[in-house]
């Protein structure tokens, strides 16, 4: 209830403004110019070590896929799930902009063989934080595998988080186009405005994304690799270009190929090494689809030793953060 009416509320005041001719703060205070050369962190290290590392506010979006203790690896084992994740959730609200998202994907699926942590676990441990929960996101993926004894799974939750009222919100970077006869009939319709159907629709909080199947060409080889469109709607939608994206389980470094794409920074970490291998797989891959951008698209990727060459880091070089590991 308390979350349905300040979405309401949001609305409200959106409408308003737009009467107003204006436009919401975080779209005010944010410079939006775009910038072809952008700079990236791929680390190995555990997520605590490194976010500890990070300087308050500087981060602009987390995408966040954590290990749920659902023993599908080693990683997967933690005894006590919320108390290990309250230690990164504090660090990660700590980070963020004041216009800042945090996006936690997780399944709920699992409660029986969780043990002590999933999606809801991390959900309700947010709920007495003022951490404001934006959305519930429905990523419904139409393939999958079988079930007998239950109906079968179709759908992962993505909850998304903005650190204060000022968000960032793109909603027109992921508008979905009409189809043409749908286009047309809503152009006849004179209480419509041409320029918003021109611009198409909210896509909503249901996402209709395949996930990747086996043999799927975008696999690099991580187990729980997340499709490129999917983490791409997150980037457009919640960081402006030359912002700054986190991903510390980022896996195959999937955020950093779309933050690359995207003209976004980004810092990715793994505790597995396996992240390097990944990631360059993803950008082999990436510049074969996109051959122009080769020339085009100049980053700059700092690996392992040298991270804290990266821009982000900078503030702790110079003395001016104190926080130490
Ligand atoms: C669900 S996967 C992320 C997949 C990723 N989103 C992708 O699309 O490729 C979770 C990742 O968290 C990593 N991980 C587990 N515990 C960690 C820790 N303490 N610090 C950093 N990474 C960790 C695992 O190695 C694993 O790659």
């Amino acid at each position: 209830m308390a979350n349905r009416s300040h979405n309401n509320t949001r609305h409200i005041a959106m409408n308003s403004l737009k009467k107003a001719g204006k436009s919401h703060s975080s779209l005010e205070t944010i410079d939006v110019s775009t910038t072809n050369e952008t700079t990236h962190a791929i680390i190995t290290c555990d997520c605590l070590e490194l976010l500890r590392q990070i300087p308050d506010e500087s981060i602009q979006l987390i995408v966040c896929d954590p290990p749920y203790n659902i023993l599908m690896s080693d990683w997967d084992n933690h005894h006590d799930y919320v108390e290990w994740a309250s230690k990164w959730l504090v660090e990660a609200k700590r980070v963020l902009a004041s216009t800042g998202n945090l996006v936690i994907f997780g399944g709920l699926q699992y409660q029986g063989e969780a043990g002590s942590g999933d999606l809801l676990s991390l959900m309700q441990y947010l709920r007495s934080g003022d951490l404001l929960l934006a959305n519930l996101i429905i990523w419904y993926y139409p393939n999958g595998m079988g079930a007998q004894r239950f109906f079968s799974n179709r759908h992962e939750e993505i909850a998304w988080y903005g650190k204060t009222r000022k968000y960032y919100f793109d909603l027109d970077s992921v508008r979905e186009k009409f189809d043409e006869k749908t286009k047309q009939a809503y152009l006849r319709d004179k209480r419509l405005r041409p320029e918003s159907i021109e611009k198409g629709k909210n896509p909503t909080n249901v996402w209709r994304i395949n996930r990747l199947n086996g043999n799927s060409k975008e696999r690099v080889g991580h187990p729980t690799q997340k499709p490129i469109v999917l983490i791409q709607r997150i980037i457009r939608a919640l960081s402006y270009p030359n912002s700054m994206v986190l991903d510390f389980f980022a896996g195959s470094g999937v955020t950093s190929r779309v933050a690359i794409a995207e003209g976004r920074n980004s810092i990715c970490s793994d505790i597995d090494p396996s992240l390097h291998t990944y990631f360059d797989e993803h950008m082999k891959n990436f510049y074969e689809q996109n051959p122009l951008f080769y020339s085009n698209l100049k980053h700059k990727v700092y690996r392992d030793d040298e991270f804290n060459m990266h821009p982000v880091f900078q503030v702790a070089r110079e003395g001016n953060f104190s926080r130490k590991i």
